[in-house]
C-alpha cells in the first residue's frame, strides 16, 4: 500500500496534539478544541488519496474500464443486474432497500452497503470476509444468489466484443482478460467514489460557516465519552475502526440470528458482530444497520440511547446515553453535515460489440 503522505500527517499530528496538551489549552473533555480549522482536529481530514496495492495504480484507463464493468448487467447470468442494481449512485451507491435483492429477485440476508469511501477500508464486508476491494469484486459475481456469474461465457463475451478488449488491453498491457484484471479495474474505480467534501470537511479545514451551531453540537456530542460516545467506534478519519461490534439489535435474538463475525472468526464475543460502517454521505443511504432495522437516522440515535435491544452479547461501549431530545437531534443534524455535494454520476457507454 502506498500511503505515505497520509501516515506521515498522522504522525505530525500526534506531535501537534502532544504539544497542545502540554501547553493547557482549554479544550473540551476529549482533549479536542472544537473551533473550525483547529489543529486538534484535523486528523478527521481523510488523506487525498485513498491507498492502493503496488500492483494496481488507479491510472485513468483503468477507472474507466472499471467503470464501464461496474454499471454492465452484462456480467450477470441473467444480463439484469450489475453493481450498480445494488450500489447505485442515487441511493448513495446503497440501494434504499432493508437487505439486498439478489438474482431472480431473492431477499438477501443483509444490507447493501454503501461503497462509499470502501478504499480507506481495511477489511471489506459486514462479517470481514474480504480483505481488499481487488478480493471483494468477483464475490458478487460467483454469488449464485447475486450475479450468478457464468464465467466461461463472460471471458468469451469480453474477448469478443472490441471495446472491451480494447480496454481491457489499454488497462491492462499483457496481463490479460481474466478475474484479476476484472477485480483490478472495478477496484480502480470503486477508489474514485469518495465522500471528502461535506460540510463537515469544510469546517475542519477552517470555514466556520460551513456547519451550522448545532451541527457543531452534535460532533461534540459525536466525539464526547460521557456523551454519545459514538466516535469510539466510528473513529477518524472514515468514521469507522474497521473493528466488529455487537450492537444488540432485535435481530440477534434466537438461534437463527446471523452470526456476523463469527462466522469468520468463532470467537464469543463477535457473536454478531458486524463491522462498524463508514458514516460519510450516511444521510443518503437509509434505511440503516446491516438488517435494515432502522428506518432513520433518528431510529438509529434512538436504538443507541436505549443501549440496545439483545443485551447478551453487546459491546461494553453500547449503554443506555443520557441524551436530551435536543441532543438526540444534534447528533442527526451532525450526521446529515457529513453529505458531500457530489457532481452528477454520468453512466458510461457500454461497448455494444
Ligand atoms: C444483489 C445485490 C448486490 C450486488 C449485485 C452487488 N453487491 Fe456488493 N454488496 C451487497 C451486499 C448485501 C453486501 C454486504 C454483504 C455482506 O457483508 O455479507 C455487499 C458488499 C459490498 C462491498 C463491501 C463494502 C463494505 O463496506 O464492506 C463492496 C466493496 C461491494 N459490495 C462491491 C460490489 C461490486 C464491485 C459489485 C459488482 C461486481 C457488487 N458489489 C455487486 C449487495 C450487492
Ligand atoms: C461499539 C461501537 C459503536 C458505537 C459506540 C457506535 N456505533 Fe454506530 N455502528 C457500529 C456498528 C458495528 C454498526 C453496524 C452494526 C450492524 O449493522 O449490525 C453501526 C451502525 C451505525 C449507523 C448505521 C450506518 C449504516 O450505514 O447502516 C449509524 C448511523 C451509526 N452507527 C451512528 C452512530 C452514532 C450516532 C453513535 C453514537 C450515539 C454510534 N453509532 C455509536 C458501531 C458503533
Amino acid at each position: 500500500m502506498r500511503n505515505r503522505t497520509g501516515a506521515a500527517r498522522i504522525h505530525a499530528l500526534a506531535g501537534v496534539m502532544v504539544l497542545v496538551a502540554a501547553a493547557g489549552v482549554a479544550r473540551g473533555e476529549t482533549g479536542l478544541v472544537f473551533e473550525a480549522g483547529h489543529p486538534s482536529l484535523q486528523h478527521w481530514l481523510l488523506p487525498e488519496r485513498p491507498p492502493y496495492p503496488e500492483d494496481n495504480e488507479p491510472t485513468p484507463e483503468r477507472v474507466a474500464l472499471g467503470k464501464m464493468l461496474f454499471f454492465d448487467p452484462r456480467l450477470s447470468s441473467d444480463g439484469n443486474m450489475s453493481c450498480a442494481s445494488c450500489h447505485n449512485p442515487m441511493f448513495g451507491w446503497s440501494d434504499g432497500l432493508p437487505t439486498a435483492r439478489g438474482h431472480k429477485s431473492m431477499v438477501l440476508g443483509r444490507a447493501s452497503p454503501t461503497v462509499i469511501n470502501t478504499a480507506y477500508n481495511t477489511i471489506q464486508m459486514w462479517d470481514g470476509r474480504k480483505k481488499d476491494l481487488e478480493d471483494q469484486a468477483i464475490g458478487p459475481m460467483e454469488a449464485s444468489v447475486e450475479m450468478n456469474t457464468d464465467f466461461d461465457r463472460l471471458f468469451r463475451f469480453l474477448n469478443n466484443n472490441q471495446g472491451y478488449s480494447e480496454a481491457f488491453a489499454r488497462a491492462y498491457p499483457g496481463e490479460g482478460i481474466n478475474k484479476r484484471t476484472l477485480a483490478k479495474a472495478i477496484a480502480s474505480y470503486e477508489r474514485t467514489i469518495i465522500s471528502n467534501d461535506s460540510p463537515f470537511d469544510r469546517w475542519i479545514r477552517g470555514d466556520a460557516s460551513a456547519m451550522t451551531e448545532q451541527q457543531v453540537r452534535g460532533f461534540r456530542i459525536f466525539v464526547d465519552p460521557d456523551k454519545g460516545n459514538c466516535a469510539i467506534c466510528h473513529s477518524a478519519p472514515n468514521f469507522t475502526d474497521n473493528g466488529f461490534h455487537n450492537l444488540g439489535l432485535a435481530s440477534d435474538g434466537g438461534e437463527s440470528a446471523d452470526p456476523g463475525r463469527y462466522a469468520i472468526k468463532p470467537v464469543k464475543i463477535l457473536k454478531g458482530a458486524f463491522k462498524t460502517p463508514t458514516l460519510r454521505d450516511v444521510a443518503l443511504t437509509a434505511p440503516y444497520f446491516h438488517d435494515g432495522s432502522a428506518r432513520t437516522l433518528m431510529e438509529v440515535v434512538e436504538h443507541y440511547v436505549k443501549g440496545g435491544v439483545v443485551r447478551e452479547r453487546v459491546s461494553p461501549n453500547i449503554r443506555p446515553l443520557n441524551l436530551t431530545a435536543r441532543e438526540k437531534q444534534d447528533l442527526v443534524a451532525f450526521m446529515e453535515a457529513l453529505t458531500t455535494r457530489h457532481e452528477p454520476v454520468t453512466l458510461p457507454e457500454l461497448p455494444l460489440r
